[in-house]
């Protein structure tokens, strides 16, 4: 099925957010990152700012500028007045009400537009759609991520999943995958099958991290080479 705008919801968390998340320490942020959907987080934008070294891949990088900003205005109201309706499902410390919520959300999302046709150019925004191969050597990058992407979207099935971490531990040393819920909030129904997979070849633990906004989802999954 063609990747389609009409079908996308723009979403996009910041640095500090993806800091937490992941566990990234000082040193790992000056490791080389790929990021897989992306979309329109502003961690890449963030990262270049500070000198530091990430690609972002996601099919929403085909679209132009003008395109992804439109969808995002008229996606946003529809995400706000869904997360009012279930506000019981997420966690309120950090961010502490929908208002800062929509503060947050909209400022990552306009830091990654003002940055997008530039970091295009520089290729740092990579159009790509997983799980096909992507178009690198192996294992150009030490640390692969992905938030709220993989497992989280874990209608896309198993061999998708498997095939895709796959690509990503073929590029990257290690990998990270943030949550480990799916989209109703429980624990993914992949997770096991997925951790047995790559059990016998790789080192797989999931890890505690000190982020928890959808409840409960306060984990990730590491995978990385002996
Ligand atoms: C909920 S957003 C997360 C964005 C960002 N990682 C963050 O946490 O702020 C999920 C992203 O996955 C991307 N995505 C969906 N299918 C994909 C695929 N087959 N390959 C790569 N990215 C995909 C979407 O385009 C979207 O940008």
């Amino acid at each position: 099925m063609a990747f389609e705008l009409k079908n996308t919801v723009p979403w996009g968390r910041n640095l500090d957010e993806y800091r937490a998340m992941f566990n990234l320490t000082n040193y790992d942020l000056d490791k080389r990152i790929i990021s897989f959907g992306d979309g329109p987080a502003s961690f890449n934008f963030e990262m270049t700012s500070l000198n530091k070294n990430v690609v972002s891949i996601d099919p929403i990088y085909r679209f132009s500028k003008d395109e992804l900003k439109q969808r995002i205005i008229e996606t946003k109201d529809i995400v706000i007045e869904q997360t009012k309706n279930n506000l019981e499902n997420f966690v309120w410390t950090k961010i502490k009400n929908v208002n800062e919520l929509e503060k947050i959300r909209l400022s990552a999302m306009d830091n990654f537009l003002q940055d997008f046709e530039a970091g295009k150019k520089e290729n740092r925004y990579l159009n790509h759609e997983m799980p096909n191969k992507t178009k690198f050597d192996d294992l150009p990058f030490d640390l692969g991520l992905s938030s709220h992407f993989l497992i989280l979207y874990s209608q896309l099935g198993l061999d998708f999943h498997i095939l895709s971490i796959n690509e990503m531990l073929r590029v990257a040393k290690e990998i990270r995958i943030f949550p480990i819920l799916n989209l109703n909030a429980e624990r993914s129904e992949l997770l096991n099958d997925i951790m047995e997979c790559f059990q016998k070849n790789y080192i797989v633990k999931i890890e505690k991290v000190d982020y928890e906004f959808q409840k409960n989802g306060n984990e990730m999954l590491l995978l990385k080479r002996y």
